[in-house]
C-alpha cells in the first residue's frame, strides 16, 4: 500500500528508514510539511516526492496518510484524510480530548476505513517476549504492576521542544502512550485510576544546541503519580515525571503469583527481559529469539495495518486501543486536578500477539 507522510520532523527519519527499507508491504509515495524545507531534506535524503499537504491528500498514489505532525494537529490532518478516502496512522498521542479521538473513529467507521496510531513498541522484542511469558503462565496469575518514567523533559535535546510543555504535551500524554500501551497489550485495559500531579517549574530553560537559552512557559503538569486497576483485577502504580534529574526505579515489574518479570523501557524495542522465579533468574532466550524487532523498528504498527487492510483481518497498534490509552492518560489529569477515584468508560480487547517465530517484516 501507498503511504504519504504529513510531518517531517524529528522523528519522521526513523519511519522514512523503516518504511523504505524494512517493511514491503508499503511504499512511501509522498511528503508535505508545513516548512517546505524540511520535507525537501527527505526528498534529497530518500527520493520522496514533496507536495502540500492538500496536494498529498488527493493523491491517487496515496493509500494511507501517516500523520506525524505535533500533537493539537493529530485530529486535525486525521480527519482531513478520512475525509479523502485514506486510511489513517498517527503518531502519539492519537487527539488531544477524547471528542476528538470519538470525531475521527467516528468518521473513520463511516468511511469504512482504518485508524492506527503509535507507540508499535509494544510490537518490539521484549514485550513481545513479554506476552508469550505471561500468556503461557509463566508468572502464574499476574496480580500487581509498576511502571515508571523520570526524566527532566526533552528541552536539552530536542530541537522543537515547546509542544512538550503545551495542553496536549506533558509526560502523561508524551511518554504515557507507551507505558499504558504496552501494559494494555499484556494485561488487558484498564478499569480505573486514581492520581496526584505537580509542575515543578513554570518555565523551562533550553540547553539544545540549535534553542540555547529560549525560555518555554510550561502550561502542563509535568510530574504524575498515579494509581490503576486493571479490568483483570491487576492493580498497579505509575510515575510519568518531567521533574527529576536522576532516577534508580526500574521501568516496569509484572508480578503474579509465581513470578516476576522485569521489563525494560517500554519506548524501546529489544532490550532484555528478566524472568524471576522463587528468588532464581529463568532464561528467557528462547522465548526472546522467537520474535523479529529488536531493533529500533518504528513503522512495524503501520506495516501490520496496510497488511490487516489488504487481508482484511485486524491491526495490532489500533485507534481503538490509542483510544482506551487517551481516555486512561486524560484519565490520570483529571484524578490529579479532582483528588477522585475516575472510572474509565472505553475498553478494548488486547491486540492479537505477534507469531512466534514471525521474521523481521512479518507480523
Ligand atoms: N521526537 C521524538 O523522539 C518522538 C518520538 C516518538 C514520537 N514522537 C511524536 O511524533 C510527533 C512529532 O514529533 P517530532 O518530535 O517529530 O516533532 P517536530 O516538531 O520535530 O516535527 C513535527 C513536524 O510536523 C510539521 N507540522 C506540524 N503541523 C503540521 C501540519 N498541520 N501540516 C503539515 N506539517 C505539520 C512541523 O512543521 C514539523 O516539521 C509528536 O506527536 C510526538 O509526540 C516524537
Amino acid at each position: 500500500m501507498n503511504v504519504g507522510i504529513v510531518g517531517c520532523g524529528n522523528i519522521s527519519e526513523i519511519y522514512f528508514e523503516n518504511l523504505t527499507k524494512v517493511f514491503r508491504q508499503v511504499k512511501v509515495t509522498g511528503c508535505s510539511d508545513l516548512d517546505r524545507e524540511r520535507a525537501e531534506e527527505k526528498n534529497r535524503k530518500y527520493g520522496v516526492p514533496v507536495y502540500t499537504t492538500e496536494e498529498l491528500m488527493q493523491r491517487e498514489d496515496v493509500d494511507i496518510i501517516l500523520n506525524l505532525t505535533t500533537p493539537p494537529y493529530h485530529g486535525t490532518i486525521d480527519k482531513m484524510a478520512l475525509n479523502s478516502g485514506k486510511h489513517v496512522y498517527s503518531e502519539k498521542p492519537f487527539a488531544m480530548s477524547r471528542e476528538e479521538a470519538a470525531e475521527v473513529q467516528t468518521l473513520a467507521a463511516e468511511k469504512g476505513l482504518r485508524t492506527g496510531c503509535a507507540p508499535d513498541t509494544f510490537l518490539g522484542s521484549s514485550f513481545q517476549a513479554c506476552r508469550q511469558l505471561i500468556d503461557s503462565g509463566a508468572i502464574g496469575r499476574p496480580l500487581s504492576v509498576f511502571a515508571s518514567m523520570n526524566s527532566h523533559g526533552v528541552e536539552s535535546w530536542h530541537p522543537n521542544p515547546d509542544f512538550y510543555y503545551k495542553p496536549g504535551g506533558g509526560p502523561m500524554l508524551d511518554m504515557g502512550p507507551y507505558y499504558l500501551t504496552a501494559l494494555v497489550s499484556l494485561l488487558g485495559p484498564i478499569q480505573s485510576v486514581q492520581a496526584m500531579t505537580s509542575t515543578g517549574y513554570k518555565e523551562r530553560t533550553c540547553s539544545a544546541p540549535s534553542t540555547k537559552g529560549k525560555t518555554i512557559s510550561v502550561e502542563v503538569p509535568t510530574h504524575y503519580q498515579g494509581l490503576m486497576r486493571f479490568e483483570n483485577g491487576v492493580t498497579g502504580s505509575i510515575v510519568m515525571s518531567f521533574d527529576t534529574w536522576a532516577s534508580e526505579m526500574p521501568r516496569i515489574e509484572i508480578h503474579g503469583t509465581e513470578g516476576s518479570l522485569l521489563v525494560p523501557d517500554p519506548n524501546h524495542f529489544g532490550e532484555k527481559v528478566t524472568l524471576m522465579k522463587e528468588g532464581k533468574k529463568v532464561s528467557v532466550k528462547k522465548v526472546f529469539k522467537s520474535t523479529p524487532y529488536k531493533m529500533n523498528s518504528r513503522g512495524a504498527g503501520l506495516a501490520d495495518m496496510a497488511r490487516g487492510i489488504e487481508s482484511g483481518t485486524p491491526h495490532k497498534a489500533s485507534g481503538e486501543m490509542a483510544m482506551h490509552v487517551l481516555d486512561v492518560m486524560l484519565a490520570f489529569g483529571e484524578a490529579g486536578e479532582s483528588g477522585s477515584v475516575i472510572e474509565i468508560k472505553s475498553t478494548v480487547e488486547r491486540p492479537e500477539p505477534l507469531n512466534p517465530g514471525a521474521k523481521k517484516g512479518e507480523f
